[in-house]
Formats: C-alpha cells, sequence, structure tokens
C-alpha cells in the first residue's frame, strides 16, 4: 500500500535519529562480520517516531525475515511459544507494545532470549514432565514507549537500548519533502518546513497533515503546495503556531481555568477533559514535557509560564 511505500526501506533512506541510526548501523555491520544475528534490541521513546520502521529496517540490513506481533496480542504462553518455534536462523520477531506482555509469557521469553530455547512443560499431575526445545537463533526487536516500563529481568536481556528522540525541524522537513515526492506532489520549501514545525517532532503526525494539506491545494487547483494554502489548511486542521492541536488546548486549558494552573493529578485531568489517562500519559504529556508547556511536580501536573503566554492568559501571582 501508499502506507507501507512511505516508510523507508534500508538506513540510508531512513532520516533523522543519528544517534540511534550510527550505533544501529556498527552493530549490524560488526554482526554480519560474525555472521551472527543481532544482538536483541529494545526501542523505546513516544509513539510516532517510527520505532517499527526502524526494526523492519533492522531485519532488511540484516537480510532476514521481519516477523511483527505485539505484546497484548500475545495471550498465552503457548502463543508466543507458537511464534518462537516457526523462526528461521537469524530472524528478527518485533513485539511492539512489549510492556505488555503477559507475565507467564514474559517468563517463557526469558531462557528464549538467554539460551534460544522453550522450557515446556508436557502432561500434567505427576507424570509432568519438562522439556527443552532448542530454537534457531532470532533478534528480538522490542518496542516501548519507556524503558522504565519493563520489568527489570526483561530490560537486562536486550544487549541494546536505543532511544528515539524527538525529531528535528530540519528533519521532519526533509521527510515531509521525501513524502511529497512519493505522492509525485511538489511543495514550497516554507510550506514543508511549516509543516515541519508543527508536527510535535514525530514523522507521523507530519505525513498526516502533509496528505490533508494536499488534499486542500488539490482542491484550490494549485501546481505545487504553497506555503500560503499550508498556513490556511493547518488553521483549518485546528493545529498552532506550537503545533498544538484540540485535545491539548482542553489539556493546557483545562488545568489553567479548572485549577488555577495546577498541580493536579492526571486522574482527575482525565476525568475533566474526557480523555484516558494513558493515552494522556503516552501521548500528549511527553511532548507537553519536552517543550515545557507542563512540569511534573510530586504533587500533579503543573502548567508553565509559557503555557499561559501561549494563550494571552496572565500568569498568576504565587
Ligand atoms: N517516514 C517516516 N519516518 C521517516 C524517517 N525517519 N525517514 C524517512 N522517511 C520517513
Amino acid at each position: 500500500s501508499m502506507e507501507l511505500s512511505l516508510r523507508p526501506i534500508n538506513l540510508a533512506q531512513y532520516i533523522g535519529q543519528d544517534k540511534a541510526k550510527g550505533n544501529l548501523r556498527i552493530f549490524i555491520e560488526a554482526a554480519k562480520m560474525r555472521n551472527e544475528p543481532l544482538d536483541h534490541v529494545l526501542l523505546y521513546g513516544p509513539p510516532g517516531l517510527g520505532k517499527t520502521t526502524l526494526a523492519s529496517i533492522i531485519a532488511n540490513e540484516m537480510g532476514v525475515q521481519f516477523r511483527t506481533t505485539s505484546g497484548p496480542a500475545i495471550e498465552r504462553a503457548g502463543d508466543l511459544a507458537a511464534i518462537l518455534s516457526s523462526l528461521e536462523a537469524g530472524d528478527v520477531l518485533f513485539i511492539d507494545e512489549i510492556h505488555r506482555l503477559p507475565r507467564a509469557v514474559e517468563e517463557i521469553l526469558y531462557p528464549a532470549m538467554e539460551d534460544f530455547c522453550l522450557d515446556i512443560v508436557i502432561g500434567s499431575g505427576s507424570s509432568a514432565r519438562s522439556v527443552r526445545l532448542d530454537l534457531p537463533p532470532f533478534t528480538l526487536v522490542g518496542a516501548t514507549t519507556r524503558a522504565g516500563l519493563l520489568t527489570a529481568p526483561l530490560r537486562d536481556r536486550f544487549g541494546v537500548l536505543s532511544r528515539l528522540e524527538y525529531y528535528e525541524t530540519k528533519d521532519l522537513c526533509a521527510i515531509v519533502e521525501r513524502t511529497a515526492d512519493i505522492f509525485q506532489v511538489g511543495i514550497e520549501k516554507e510550506a514543508a518546513t511549516e509543516i515541519a514545525r508543527r508536527s510535535r517532532g514525530t514523522p507521523r503526525i507530519a505525513n498526516r497533515l502533509l496528505k490533508r494539506v494536499r488534499d486542500i491545494s488539490q482542491v484550490k487547483g494549485e501546481q505545487i503546495i504553497s506555503q500560503q494554502t499550508t498556513q490556511t489548511a493547518l488553521e483549518m486542521l485546528q493545529v498552532d503556531a506550537a503545533g498544538l492541536d484540540h485535545i491539548d488546548h482542553k489539556l493546557l486549558i483545562g488545568i489553567i481555568d479548572g485549577f488555577n494552573g495546577g498541580p493536579v493529578g492526571l486522574d482527575t485531568i482525565s476525568a475533566t477533559i474526557g480523555e484516558e489517562s494513558q493515552t494522556i500519559e503516552d501521548v500528549y504529556e511527553p511532548f507537553l514535557l519536552q517543550t515545557g508547556f507542563i512540569q511534573r511536580t510530586p504533587r500533579g501536573r503543573q502548567v508553565t509560564a509559557k503555557a499561559y503566554h501561549h494563550f494571552n492568559r496572565e500568569v498568576p501571582k504565587a
């Protein structure tokens, strides 16, 4: 599909994340020189930064199959055993949201990661026996929003820990230009930069905004996507100059108006604005923290002076 073809397929095509990319390039090259599978890799960071893409690139660079699943999809130990025993030597197994693996499943994973074997129990009662099955050597690539969500024994079994960061504007701009190229549509440099600036450091958001801006530009009959149309389109899409959307606004204004700027607990915010606590914590809050619109305190979340200024509100006196 078009969605898949937007994804870079090798490290050379993958824009940004220079630190993670540079390290991985070396570890991949060394593993290939030794004719060994790559050590297990944990990718962590906010959603939309390309963890799945990077995992598929790892498989591609290693020249092996890419198998993918997710923590919540694996309900029983037998489900994981079935996946593991179907792997071929060197394969990359990608487990998204790996922190959500059930405990009993996670325990199967320890010997699989460490010794490439499966410990399974056959029979029951007095005739129950434990047998050990060999697995082909493989690379587990796990993805999670925060490394701290993993249990220590699981985290310790990854040889490579790679943190993905919010993208710089120049990198997002290059991604927007690359995607426009794939769409076979021209875009003014200022238009690409504007989309990049308002995409919360996130390629997934940048590509989504580009699609909507392209729609509006196309309906207007433009030859290439202009800066002017991009401004108008982003206003229509309710994405403000800092890249904050409707829900960010609800969240920040909710704390300002409802709680005099905070501090206020996550669950209280959640109940007030009608968004799941988990979604606020995983999707909205990381960017607002990173860009300094909110702070975490021991008594909850607090908006900053920057947030008051952003909404043209007067900062309350202490
Ligand atoms: N599309 C989405 N993320 C990308 C990235 N990091 N590099 C190139 N194209 C992308």
